[in-house]
């Protein structure tokens, strides 16, 4: 198996860059909104410390879905505002990021929300608990498309089988990329992964994910997209 290595090196090597300067109206939403109780942090122990979904928001929710790696949080915020049945939580590293979805949660009155702050990887491992999520979706993971930089990747067959390990029978992982290496190189990591079955071969778009900026750059510089979709199956 695969490990992933922001999990086991000691120095280790991250699946993002910190860009910490912001432009004076990112400082100014996120002292507006970082306080707003909606942000849980990554805990820095690396002990585990995991969540009840049910308990983070203000009343159950049918589903518990996670946005990884959300960006600025604009899809996050359109899918939860049409599905309120459903509890959303973002996971994202990036501060201005998560500002702008705050922003856009108190804008739209969203009440299905939460966000995790931190590296996603350590908050997967230590946050939620076996069995507690109804989907994951990662739409258009950091590609690191040098060949160099690919140790970077997010999506290694150690972190799939994480995010495994996170669904409940019936779930589905849902991931989106515009970089076809990377595509083939998910399919193949899943293949060592029965719990979440399935043909290496493309599957429908889901008409419930908006476009993202991400999406439309790739398509303007000609690259096709790529949609990986598998449901959890109990093995016996
Ligand atoms: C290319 S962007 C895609 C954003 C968004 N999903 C979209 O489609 O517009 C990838 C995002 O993943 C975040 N990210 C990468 N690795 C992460 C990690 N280990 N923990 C949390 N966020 C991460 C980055 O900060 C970045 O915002």
């Amino acid at each position: 198996m695969n490990s992933n290595t922001a999990q086991t090196a000691s120095r280790p090597i991250r699946s993002y860059v910190i860009r910490s300067r912001m432009t004076p109206a990112q400082k100014k939403t996120c002292a507006a909104y970082m306080d707003s109780g909606l942000v849980i942090p990554v805990p820095e122990t690396g002990a585990p410390r995991p969540l009840n979904p049910a308990e983070i928001f203000p009343a159950p929710k049918e589903k518990y879905l996670v946005d990884f790696g959300f960006g600025m949080g604009r899809s996050t915020a359109l899918m939860a505002e049409k599905n309120p049945a459903a509890g959303y939580i973002g996971i994202e590293v990036h501060v201005p990021g998560v500002a702008r979805l705050l922003w856009e949660i108190h804008n739209r009155r969203l009440e299905n929300i939460r966000v995790i702050h931190g590296d996603g990887f350590a908050a997967v491992r230590d946050m939620l608990a076996a069995k507690s999520i109804d989907g994951f979706h990662i739409f258009f993971p950091d590609p690191w498309p040098k060949k160099r930089h690919h140790k970077r990747r997010l999506l290694t067959e150690g972190f799939l089988r994480l995010l495994a390990s996170r669904l409940k029978t019936g779930g589905y992982l849902y991931i989106v990329t515009d970089w076809q290496d990377y595509a083939v190189q998910v399919e193949e990591a899943l293949l060592g992964i029965p719990e979440l079955p399935g043909v290496p071969a493309p599957a429908a778009r889901v008409p419930w994910r908006p476009e993202t900026a991400f999406e439309k750059k790739g398509i303007s510089a000609g690259r096709s997209i790529h949609e990986i979709f598998r449901v959890s199956e109990q093995l016996s």
